[in-house]
This record gives structure tokens, sequence and C-alpha cells, in this order.
């Protein structure tokens, strides 16, 4: 395990609960060890609340080694995941030298939420082997972990990191396409980017748009409480990257500092202990087909792409975002006229070409068909 922070800790937990050796590697002792307690302190916590059981915390334990010494880390490594801060360069350079370290057979995998795994795998001798193996936040609770198939990767490096993620006790969801954001970053760029817009371009407060999203439409959050607690300048950079525009409201609040919960601001005010405080009442002044309309837009796209199949990406959403219903059952609901409808309506009033409509979505809707039936 390569990076020993919020994500690399819990993985590697994971791994040894289910009875893996794990060199678990950081940059510094400091580092390595406060994952390596981290690891210790839940281990004790799930005994605790009985999710394991007091005899599997000391063997857990046990199966990790803490170390700083990267060759020594990927010696015998059968399967390396990686995860280091994101930034490409540094992945790169990363997975140039496990190849150095490890045997030819070895796996490499990726927990970048949203970089090209073929671009991490780019500068390899052995491309087939990368693969993008992407846990949710915190690992040891969440049973999603979305397979990312490269480029270049294998049928036997796919069926392997699938085979593992089962045996860690997830679901494994396969994403066939190295297109941007995968499947769960893609739909979530849906749901809290075009809320984002909404408030820039319709001036709607993020309190309605939050209210209606929780309180009516049952999601777990808002998207504006969502993107403070993930940090406004993550997506403002991933946007950034991929070149496209962000929300002027999102420009206007990074530039400020306000980058949500971690710095006391952002769509709420975290410095007064109230947080994201918003009332159900406001709820009804929302219309959330847009954000609907977005969100179906980009998982039309994946089915079209052939990334992944209608009940794949529903499933992808539910685990991973916690949604009371996957995206394209919802988009049935509602009727996939009236989403076409909404973003050529968006489209002409915003000139805006996030809104086209992919054809697969059109030529469904056009003859009457659903994503279910
Ligand atoms: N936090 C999340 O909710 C989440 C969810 C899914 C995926 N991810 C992805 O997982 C990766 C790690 O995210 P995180 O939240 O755990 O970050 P983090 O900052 O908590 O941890 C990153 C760790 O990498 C270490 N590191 C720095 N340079 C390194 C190097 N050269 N070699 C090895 N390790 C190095 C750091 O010391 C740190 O311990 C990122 O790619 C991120 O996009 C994060």
């Amino acid at each position: 395990m390569i990076g020993s922070g919020t994500m690399g800790h819990g993985i590697a937990e994971l791994a040894a609960l289910a009875d893996y050796e794990v060199n678990l590697y950081d940059i510094t002792e400091e580092r390595v060890l406060s994952g390596y307690q981290k690891i210790k302190w839940s281990l004790e916590k799930l005994a605790e609340k009985g999710m394991i059981t007091k005899s599997q915390v000391q063997p857990a334990i046990e199966h990790i080694t803490p170390l700083t010494d990267m060759r020594v880390a990927l010696l015998e490594a059968d399967f390396v995941i990686e995860a280091s801060p994101e930034d490409l360069a540094l992945k790169q350079e990363l997975f140039q030298t496990f190849e150095r370290f490890v045997e030819d057979d070895a796996i490499l995998a990726t927990n970048t939420s949203s970089l090209p795994i073929s671009e991490i795998a780019s500068g390899t001798e052995r491309p087939e082997r990368v693969i993008g193996m992407h846990f949710f936040n915190p690992p040891i609770l969440m049973s999603l972990i979305e397979v990312i198939r490269g480029k270049k990767t294998s049928d036997t490096t796919l069926q392997i990191t699938v085979e593992l993620s089962k045996r860690l006790k997830k679901r494994p969801i396969v994403c066939r396409k190295d297109t941007r954001g995968f499947i769960t970053s893609a739909i979530f760029e849906g749901f809290i980017g075009e809320a984002m817009w909404q408030i820039s371009r319709e001036k709607i407060p993020a309190e309605a748009i939050d209210a209606r999203m929780k309180f009516t439409e049952k999601f777990p959050m808002g998207p504006l409480e969502l993107a403070d607690l993930t940090g406004l300048d993550i997506g403002y950079h991933v946007r950034k990257e991929a070149g496209l525009p962000n929300p002027p409201v999102l420009e206007r609040k990074v530039s400020a500092g306000q980058l949500g919960r971690k710095s006391g601001h952002g769509f709420y005010d975290y410095s007064n202990g109230v947080g994201a405080k918003y009332q159900a009442a406001s709820a009804s002044s929302f219309d959330p087909l847009p954000l609907y309309a977005m969100m179906t837009a980009i998982a039309a796209r994946l089915v079209q792409d052939d990334a992944a199949d209608p009940q794949d990406i529903d499933l992808a959403m539910q685990l991973g975002g916690g949604f009371p219903q996957g995206p394209l059952a919802k988009a049935d609901e509602i009727g996939l006229d009236k989403i076409v409808k909404k973003l050529d309506e968006l489209k002409a009033k915003h000139n805006d070409l996030r809104y086209d409509a992919p054809l697969l979505l059109r030529e469904m809707a056009s003859k009457g068909k659903t994503f279910y039936s």
C-alpha cells in the first residue's frame, strides 16, 4: 500500500482484515506511523461496535508492516495499490518506480478519483498491468470499489482486480472505458457542478437546492453541503485540469480562500458552529429537473460509449454516493422526453455544450424507450 493517508490506511486495514500481508509505505516515518496508529485505533473501534470480533484485531495488526523504504515495501508485492496525492506527474513517476522493484506479473493499481488511468500508466513498460481501483471513504465501511480499465489494461489484470475486490468483501463495479471521472466522479459532477451553475445562473440560494435534494429527493445530503465537505478546491482543480469552465460562484469562493468545511467557510459558514443548516421549508422553491437532466446526460453517455451498463451505473451511485435511486432509473421515472427537453432548453438558454443530449438518449426518448425495459 503506497501512501498511508486518509485512503491508504483504510485500504491497508481492509486488506489486513482479509488476511493479506500488507506493506504500508509513506514518505516519512511520522506519516506512516500515523497511518498505522489510525488502523490500530479503527480496528479497536470496529471490535467495540461488534463489526469484527476481538480476536480479529491483533492478527490484522500483525499483517501490516509500516515502511519508509519503497524498495523493501515493493520487493515481494503481488499487488500494489497507490493512494498518494492526486497529482498526475507524481503518480506517473511513482508507477515507473514501482516497475523497477516488483516482479513482472505484479499488478499496479491506483486509487485516483479523477486522473486518467491510461495517463498514469503511460510512462510504464507494462501498461497492461496498470488499473484503477477506486475505493470510497471510509474504505472499511463503503461497499463499492469502482474498477477502471485503462486503454491497455489486460483481461487478466481486470479479472484479478475484480477477484481481489470480492476477497476484500466489496462490490466491484467495472468501468470499461477510461473516461473522465469514470462512473461515480462523472455523475457527482452532474449533481454538484450543475447545482453550482444553478446558483450562478439562476440565483438560487444554496439552501434551497440542498433542502430540495436532501429532504424531498432523499439524497444523503445536498450537493453544496457535499461540495463543502469534499473541499471546494478539489472539483475546481479537476475542472480546470480538464479544460472545463468553473461556475462563477465557485471561482469567487476558491479565490477568496473559502474552500468548504476545512477552511471554515464555503457555501456555509462553519466558523460559528452552525455549519450546513438548511430547512425543509425552502425545498419547494427549487426545481431539481436540471440536476437530474445533467446526471442522466452523463450516465447515458457512459452507456452510449459502452463504459458501463445502466444497472451498474445506478448501483455504483447507490453504493458509492448513497443515492436513493440510480440516475437512470430516476430518468425513466421522470420520462426521457422530459429530460431531453430540459437539456435542449438549458443548452439554448446558456449556449453551453455540457447540456448536449447524447444521441442514445435522444433516440430512446423519441422512440418512447426506457433504460429498464
Ligand atoms: N479522500 C477521499 O475521499 C478519496 C476517495 C477516493 C479516492 N481518493 C484518492 O486517493 C488518493 C489519496 O487520497 P487521500 O485522501 O488518502 O490523501 P491524503 O493526503 O490523506 O494521503 C496521501 C498520502 O500520500 C503520501 N505521499 C505523499 N507523497 C508521496 C509519495 N511520493 N509516495 C507515496 N506517498 C506519498 C502522503 O504523505 C499522505 O500520507 C488520491 O488520489 C485521491 O484522489 C480519495
